[in-house]
Formats: structure tokens, C-alpha cells, sequence
């Protein structure tokens, strides 16, 4: 029996299945593992001996470079499985001779063998159906009997969200009165999933701070989550609301997250069935996303919000697009502390659910 509330859990849709005291131990952790490194303590002995699988569908640089080396700061064994060189995991259904392996028997067979699994993706991998990368990663919690990790889906970033909170409470010393706004953001590529907005205003809202959501009109998130950080916001007396100007988001703003994202018309959308509901639309998505190049961060805008107040980005960011070279390399952005914060984020997370201690 466990007896761990963190040991041998999942960490997929942790803003919703995780307490808000649950993520405030995680951070405590995560700063904790920070100073302790700053030292040079060894650390090696929180995971000795224990596997991470990695499986990537996407492209990475800050997820998979911190998951590398955090479990092997704490002593444990990264092995990286590439799918294509791999057999391809794929859900019932999805299933290519000699191609693919269905995930029962691949989350079955590392589960014998390793200690955690942690999966990225979304868009073509999960043929750009809203929904379909979460399912899969839920899939191989179904079937594996060691915690599953979600390193990004088509729905979470959750891994982002702890790094982006460790960030803030870093820079603030709270949550509470702290005022966060997360833009949109234009962008060249239209080919981006919704997945760090949701969690961040899911995360946001969670912890009691004042959050605006800032988008062109077309560019909404998932109902579901905006009904959640809604009643996010209620149980912790903070603040939750929705514009579509985009220097409205700035004016009194501590924190501007502007970040680009795929519009509406960008996925495709099926039914519990599996029927699709709604097919993508990459003329309409173009459209829309080309209707709001003026929504680039600039100097002008940083001037419009708080004192002491903060840029945030998740990086890859579109230099030119989304935001100027003066506003991302200035004095107000973080971006580089939210990219190291993901090492010490991710080994808080390991520590907790893959540790030793029952
Ligand atoms: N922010 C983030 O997840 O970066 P990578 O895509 O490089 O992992």
C-alpha cells in the first residue's frame, strides 16, 4: 500500500488531479534541490539505481536537456527511447504491422524494467485531433504499473507550469495579489499546441493569483479549462478574466506571459466515439492568425505594465514575431530563469513520485 501521497503517482493533468498544496510542496522541493545544487551537494542519492524512460514525439531542448541530466544529478539512469527507433507505441486502433507496438505491451514491458515513463506529444504525431496525445499518455497510465509523466501534450505542460510558478515565487515571494496576464502572442508558425496557456492559466488561478487571458478573437482555449480556472479562482479569492485587446493585457500587469498558439480552426476535433466533429481548417487558421501581427511585445507595450514587473516566455520564442529582441533580452524578462527552473522542477517531481522512501 502507499503511503507516499506523491510515490508511484502520475504527474499528467497534475494542475487538476494535484492540490494546491500538493504543488506548493512540489516548489518548496524544487527550491530546496535548487540551493542544494548551487553548493554542489551531492544529490545522488535520492534516485540511485532508479530508470527514466524518455520518449519524445516532438522536438526538445530544455525538457529533454533537464530530465537528462536531473535524474542523473540525483543518481538515477536516463534511457531515451526514440520513437522510429523504437518500435512506435501506438493506442488501440492506431496499430502499422511491424511498425507500431501497442502501449499495453510497451508500458507493460518498461514497467518490469525501469521506474518512470515520460512521454511528449502533440500535433502530427497525434494527428492534430485536440485531445488525442492526453489520451495516449492516460493509455500508458492504464496499462504501467510506474508513474507516467506528461513532458507536454496537446492539452498540459505541466512540467512548464511548476518551473513558471517556482519563477514567480522566486521573483515575488507569493501568489496571492500578484497579477498575471497570458497573451497570445502572433507567430509564423500556426502549427503550435494549447498546451502552455492551459497550464499556466489552470496554475495561475490555482495558486489565488489575479490572471487575465489576452487573445484575439478565434484563438479561445478549451472551454473545459477556462469553466476550471474559473472555479480556480473562486476557491482561492483570486481573479480570473478574458479580454481580446491586447494592450489591455499589459496595463497593470506584474507578469506578461505573451506566447503564440494554434487558433481554433488549427485541430481537429473528435467525439468519445472517435468521430470526428470538426476538421481542420488551415485556410481559416492562416487567416485569422495573419489578422494579428500587431500583437508582437515591444517596448511600448513593457511600458504599460507595473513597476518591477515581469516578462515571461517558455522559450523556443519567434524573435521579430512575438516579442523584440530589446523586450526579451532587457532587463524585466526571466525567460532564462524559467528555462533553469525546469531542471529543478523536474527533480522535484522525480523525487516525489519515483522516490525511495514509502
Ligand atoms: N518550453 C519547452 O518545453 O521547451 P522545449 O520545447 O525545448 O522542451
Amino acid at each position: 500500500m502507499k503511503t507516499n501521497k506523491f510515490l508511484g503517482r502520475d504527474w499528467i493533468d497534475a494542475e487538476l488531479d494535484y492540490t494546491k498544496e500538493e504543488w506548493e510542496t512540489l516548489i518548496d522541493m524544487a527550491l530546496y534541490l535548487k540551493r542544494r545544487h548551487a553548493m554542489n551537494d551531492d544529490q545522488s542519492n535520492i534516485l540511485k539505481g532508479k530508470t527514466l524512460f524518455t520518449m519524445f514525439f516532438n522536438q526538445s531542448l530544455r525538457t529533454r536537456s533537464t530530465f537528462a541530466a536531473g535524474i542523473q544529478q540525483l543518481g538515477g539512469i536516463h534511457v531515451d527511447l526514440e520513437p522510429g527507433k523504437t518500435y512506435t507505441p501506438a493506442r488501440k486502433g492506431f496499430d502499422i504491422p511491424y511498425k507500431t507496438e501497442r502501449i499495453s505491451d510497451v508500458a507493460g514491458m518498461l514497467s518490469r524494467v525501469g521506474d518512470a515513463i515520460a512521454i511528449r506529444m502533440y500535433g502530427p504525431p497525434a494527428y492534430w485531433i485536440y485531445g488525442f496525445a492526453n489520451a495516449l499518455i492516460k493509455e500508458f497510465a492504464e496499462y504501467a504499473e510506474i508513474p507516467i509523466i506528461n513532458m507536454e501534450c496537446d492539452k498540459y505542460h505541466p512540467t512548464q507550469a511548476l518551473a513558471d510558478l517556482i519563477t514567480i515565487k522566486e521573483k515575488f515571494g507569493t501568489f496571492k495579489g500578484v497579477n498575471l496576464t497570458m497573451s497570445w502572442a502572433y507567430s509564423g508558425s500556426i502549427e503550435k499546441p494549447r498546451a502552455v496557456p492551459q497550464s499556466v492559466i489552470l496554475a495561475a488561478t490555482k495558486m489565488g493569483m489575479n490572471v487575465t487571458l489576452a487573445h484575439p478573437k478565434g484563438f479561445d482555449l478549451d472551454p473545459e479549462i477556462i469553466k476550471a480556472s474559473q472555479q480556480f479562482s473562486e476557491q482561492t479569492n483570486g481573479s480570473f478574466q478574458i479580454t481580446n485587446d491586447f494592450e489591455e493585457g499589459f496595463k497593470g500587469a506584474d507578469i506578461v506571459y505573451p506566447k503564440s498558439w494554434g487558433a481554433v480552426p488549427c485541430f481537429n476535433y473528435t467525439d468519445e466515439a472517435g468521430n470526428t466533429i470538426k476538421e481542420q481548417n488551415h485556410e481559416e487558421a492562416e487567416r485569422l492568425n495573419s489578422a494579428s501581427k500587431n500583437w508582437m511585445t515591444t517596448e511600448k507595450e513593457m511600458r504599460l505594465i507595473n513597476k518591477n514587473g515581469i516578462y515571461m516566455h517558455c522559450l523556443p520564442a519567434d524573435r521579430g514575431q512575438e516579442v523584440t529582441d530589446e523586450v526579451i533580452d532587457g532587463p524585466s524578462s526571466v525567460v532564462i530563469d524559467e528555462a533553469e527552473n525546469r531542471l529543478h522542477a523536474h527533480k522535484a517531481i522525480m523525487t516525489m513520485i519515483m522516490g525511495g522512501r514509502p
